[in-house]
């Protein structure tokens, strides 16, 4: 064929689909645009309806009536909607009196070092819940030696909690903003994680990725080992890695439950942060001594402890929802805040291997507070396991090929 007829047959293809010739300024130039300015621009993803989240909620306060925490409840992720509960998290992880958090952001430095020679390729970034970012910037100042082109995308469902943890990553790494990509999205919803894969794909296509789950955050979902293994079946190939860090104690008894919810129970930092939601989307007065906590031992495998709100005026409250009508808070009714374990010494063992995860390393952190509580911090890096004849067992590999 002539170049004059190839021109031709080029010409009428553009005429026929323009827009796939032609692309968009605002796909093409805001990269440029985010790095050529110190202005704090971040470019990101919005999945989630808010209107939708404020129904769930709204309904999740109509459920019934319950002295246990079992009825109306903040399910995980509502407890960080909004600036003030974004903020009154940030303080939380500040404080001497809730080291869940403060020790486990502080001392994160030195667990990961222990384990980050076990990821041996350049790998791309991927965040499941970012918090305030201290622990990503962590790894992503380690990531960027490996793979100066480290990208890293932070998803979280609240939109005040991504513009925090992602601020300070930027300002601390100095990563080009064209490199980072905020993507507010509930993470617990299945069918969010396979949009979310297939996000990966189109930027990443086979480049490795390390995914994390920090910060105790898996304990917070009343299916934890589900939610677990839901994002590691949907999300991990055998090129990538997931890390993952969660609370621990030592024993499983009556004494650590008793500690366990007077560890959560004395911040006052950490009772504002539950009762935040609660504050900012009704009415409710909130009266911090309403505040109760109620802690057992779960399956043999770990501590449980729910924070919830409890009415103890004796008598009933009304209390309008954030869709303006209002529901009966009866004398002795609970709202449960949050969620909370603190895993046992073998709360993963055969349920991880089972659902198709193999570890390849682990650190381990004790608290230093002098109570005795035997209580720690733990990171684990996962890989995604092996079937029978030794082959690597990957769900998501599959799958990421099909779409
Ligand atoms: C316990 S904090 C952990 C923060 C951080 N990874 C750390 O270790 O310091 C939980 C984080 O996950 C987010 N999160 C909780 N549930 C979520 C959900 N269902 N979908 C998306 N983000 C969620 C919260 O907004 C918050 O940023």
């Amino acid at each position: 064929m002539s170049n004059r007829s190839t021109r031709t047959l080029s010409r009428a293809a553009e005429a026929e689909e323009p827009e796939r010739w032609e692309r968009s300024p605002v796909a093409s130039r805001i990269p440029d645009i985010l790095d050529e300015t110190d202005f704090g621009w971040l470019l990101g993803l919005t999945a989630e309806d808010q209107a939708g989240k404020l129904a769930t909620l709204t309904a999740d306060l109509r459920r019934h009536h319950s002295d246990d925490g079992d009825g109306k409840r903040i399910a995980s992720g509502f407890s960080y909607l909004g600036a003030e509960s974004a903020i009154a998290w940030a303080n939380a992880c500040r404080d001497y009196l809730y080291p869940v958090m403060k020790q486990s952001i502080e001392s994160f430095d030195l667990r990961w070092t222990r384990i980050r020679h076990l990821l041996d390729q350049p790998y791309h970034y991927v965040s499941l819940g970012p918090g305030d970012g201290r622990k990503d910037a962590v790894i992503l100042h380690d990531l960027k030696q490996a793979n100066p082109s480290v990208c890293y995308v932070a998803v979280d469902m609240s939109a005040e909690m991504l513009r925090l943890g992602v601020q300070d990553v930027v300002r601390q790494l100095k990563l080009p903003r064209s490199r980072i990509l905020p993507v507010q999205l509930d993470f617990s919803v299945a069918a969010n994680i396979i949009e979310l894969r297939r996000l990966l794909r189109t930027m990443f296509g086979s480049e490795p990725i390390l995914f994390s789950l920090l910060g105790n955050t898996m304990a917070n979902f009343e299916d934890d080992l589900g939610m677990l293994t839901m994002l590691a079946g949907k999300l991990l190939r055998p090129e990538d890695r997931f890390l993952v860090e969660v609370a621990t104690t030592r024993r499983l008894d009556d004494e650590r439950v008793r500690l366990a919810c007077e560890e959560y129970g004395r911040s006052r930092t950490f009772r504002e942060f539950t009762t935040s939601t609660l504050m900012h989307y009704t009415d409710l007065q909130i009266d911090m001594d309403n505040v109760v906590l109620r802690g057992s031992v779960e399956q043999d495998r770990s501590i449980l402890v729910k924070i919830i709100y409890q009415n103890l005026t004796g008598h009933e409250i009304r209390m309008t929802l954030p869709d303006r009508t209002s529901v009966s808070f009866p004398a002795e009714d609970t709202i449960r805040l949050l969620l909370t374990r603190k895993y046992g010494p073998d709360a993963f063992g055969s349920v991880l291997h089972d659902n198709g995860l193999r570890e390849l390393g682990d650190s381990h952190f004790d608290f230093i507070h002098g109570s005795g509580s035997e209580f720690g911090m733990e990171l684990m890096l996962f890989e995604a396991g092996q079937d029978g004849e030794g082959r690597r067992r990957s769900i998501a590999e599959n799958v990421w090929q099909k779409e």
